[in-house]
């Protein structure tokens, strides 16, 4: 039996395209690929400031997983040759602080909770926004633990972001599950020895790489069937 289930935050409890509704406001025909590709951008950056200096006493390149969300959507604003302008940067990252939850993560959190297992996220995100995010969203009665990875400056992939949930828990590896709708963070917590659970709302095939998730589902209430 599972003593704690750990939960990917953006994507997977966080909706990261539901910023294509505003983004489809203030620049109308770019919507849905603009958040798309700003949510690309974004992980590209994470994976370069860490494989550039992958330093156990973390990156010299690191900045918070804020900043390079900021900095992604820069990127490719001036890539579509988009005017974006202070203003709608304030308001694409005002609704980025407060993202949409998906509409059964209370509920999932709370059933969890009330069979006595752990709850916790791991997560690339700083310490601030994801405190924003989970009190905008109500999750924070129903979670143990929110933990980022700011305090080792290295992002997912790497085994010590995974890691992380071990140090923060009495737990052994085979009691955890962790749950991600973002395959390449379901495989890479497959490879580091959890057991996983990988929320694929869209129908997507998995990565072509590694050995599959454990469980599949299509909602994060599909996490309740096994534990
Ligand atoms: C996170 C990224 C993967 O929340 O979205 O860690």
């Amino acid at each position: 039996m599972y003593k704690l289930i750990a939960f990917d935050a953006y994507g997977t409890l966080f909706d990261v395209y539901s910023m294509g509704v505003l983004a489809e406001q203030l620049f109308p025909g770019h919507g849905q690929p603009f958040a798309q590709m700003w949510r690309d951008r974004q992980i590209d950056y994470t994976r370069l400031v860490t494989m550039s200096d992958p330093n156990p006493e973390g990156s010299q390149y690191y900045l918070p997983f804020w900043e390079l969300t900021i900095r992604s959507l820069r990127y490719v604003c001036k890539r579509l040759a988009l005017d974006l302008t202070a203003d709608k940067e304030k308001q694409l990252m005002d609704q980025y602080a407060k993202l949409t939850g998906f509409e059964d993560s209370v509920s999932v959190m709370s059933a969890i909770k009330q069979k006595g297992i752990s709850t916790a996220i791991l997560s690339n995100g700083s310490r601030e926004m994801l405190k924003i995010v989970v009190q905008s969203n109500g999750l924070d009665p129903f979670l143990d633990k929110v933990i980022t990875i700011e305090e080792i400056k290295l992002f997912k992939t790497t085994p010590q972001t995974y890691e992380l949930l071990l140090k923060n828990f009495p737990v052994s590896k085979n009691q955890i599950l962790f749950v991600s709708s973002n395959a390449w963070d379901a495989l890479a917590a497959k490879w580091y020895g959890f057991d996983v659970f990988w929320v694929n709302r869209f129908g997507h095939p998995f990565e072509e790489l590694g050995e599959r998730p454990d469980y599949e589902g299509s909602t994060l209430t599909d996490v309740l069937k096994c534990i």
